[in-house]
């Protein structure tokens, strides 16, 4: 039996745990008993799990009364209103009651829609998620959020909605690319400079293992990242305040990836990397973290090979009014002004409303033009 640590993440709607750890798949009938005994279930996966999914099937069919399992695609595509509606007919086809429990098993696409179809199938159904990427392990799968995306821009239909419990495996990241796990790695990077200096250190020694696939340390830093991530939320749930803070980068991320139309040229954690060191960039520039904060933050996103860059994902020029404009659909747009998620020092972050255009057109001229 593997060793499974847990976290609980107690906030005003739900009380859940996180249960952590490697090859946990073929535990979930032990772990999540109380959940599972002789429920209904129905998972949801990710198109490439589909060779985990018998794992999964085997160990639930020890505990559950049905399961059903549905094929979702890979890809922000799929958080489409249309797949929205015929995944809830798919779901509802299977036969659903009120003590159905949906199983959520992908990234942070899958995550994101799967919480979303629950907490709208029948005035709202529990939820398990397992996420399969680092970076849907580290953020999107805890805190939750679900959403789907408007043509007018990302994660703009959605709801608040906790999960009963979350059963992150690290086995399930032996599988990813470099790429895509740098790509969480931005995320668990991001939660050491919002509020832990001592972890942004600890980073700095061991992101390099981390990366390269040492599973305790990288059990270590999920349960690290994980507890940063708790304490913003329990704090403030439903994002009235410093949740905000977690959207450090993502200003900026999201108008780059909408910039390239979420065609899957770049990655959501790479954007968030780039945005992170404009965010910097944008403090420095505004006289409110030093250039040593900045120079060591920049040093260890070399090291690592995090991009901080957008240019390496196009050979076009950029348009720096048009990202402006992008920004401006960005649902943290409030009454007008958009928050800038701004370091003031590693470890502490704030949110600034009173960034004008000027400054930020300022950085990007500088940022993307040839
Ligand atoms: N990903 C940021 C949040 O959950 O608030």
């Amino acid at each position: 039996m593997e060793t499974v640590k847990n976290l609980e993440i107690s906030l005003k709607s739900k009380k859940y745990k996180i249960f952590l750890g490697n090859n946990l798949l073929n535990q979930i009938d032990f772990i999540l008993k109380n959940h599972l005994t002789n429920k209904n279930i129905v998972i949801l996966y990710d198109k490439v799990l589909k060779d985990r999914l018998n794992i999964l099937e085997l160990s639930l069919s020890k505990v559950a009364s049905k399961i059903a399992s549905i094929e979702i695609s890979s890809g922000e595509k799929s958080k489409s209103l249309n797949n929205y509606i015929k995944l809830c007919e798919q779901v509802i086809k299977t036969g659903i009651s009120r003590d159905t429990i949906i199983v959520a098993f992908g990234g942070g696409v899958i995550g994101d829609l799967v919480g979303f179809v629950s907490s709208t199938l029948l005035r709202g159904l529990n939820f398990i998620q397992i996420p399969s990427t680092l970076l849907s392990q580290v953020d999107s799968s805890i805190g939750g959020k679900t959403g789907i995306n408007s043509v007018y821009g990302k994660n703009l239909i959605g709801t608040f909605y906790q999960p009963i419990a979350v059963l992150t495996d690290v086995s399930l990241l032996q599988t990813l690319n470099k790429r895509e796990i740098l790509s969480g790695y931005a995320e668990i990077v991001k939660h050491s400079i919002i509020k832990d200096k001592v972890f942004f250190q600890w980073l700095e020694k061991n992101g390099p293992d981390i990366i390269m696939g040492n599973n305790q340390l990288r059990i270590e830093a999920i349960l690290k990242s994980c507890r940063i991530k708790r304490s913003v939320v329990e704090e403030d749930e439903f994002e009235k305040g410093n949740r905000a803070l977690l959207n450090l980068g993502h200003t900026f991320g999201h108008a780059i990836e909408g910039y390239l139309n979420y065609d899957g040229t770049i990655l959501h954690g790479e954007a968030v990397s780039i945005g992170i060191i404009m965010a910097i960039k944008l403090s420095l520039k505004m006289g409110y973290c030093s250039k040593n904060d900045y120079e060591r933050i920049l040093k260890h996103f070399n090291d690592v090979g995090l991009p901080t860059s957008m240019k390496l994902y196009t050979s076009k020029i950029i348009d720096p009014l048009k990202l402006w404009k992008i920004m401006q659909n960005d649902k943290k747009m409030y009454k007008n002004h958009l928050n800038f998620i701004l370091p003031d020092k590693i470890g502490k972050c704030t949110i600034r409303k009173d960034i004008k255009k000027s400054e930020v057109l300022s950085l990007l001229n500088e940022e993307l033009r040839t």
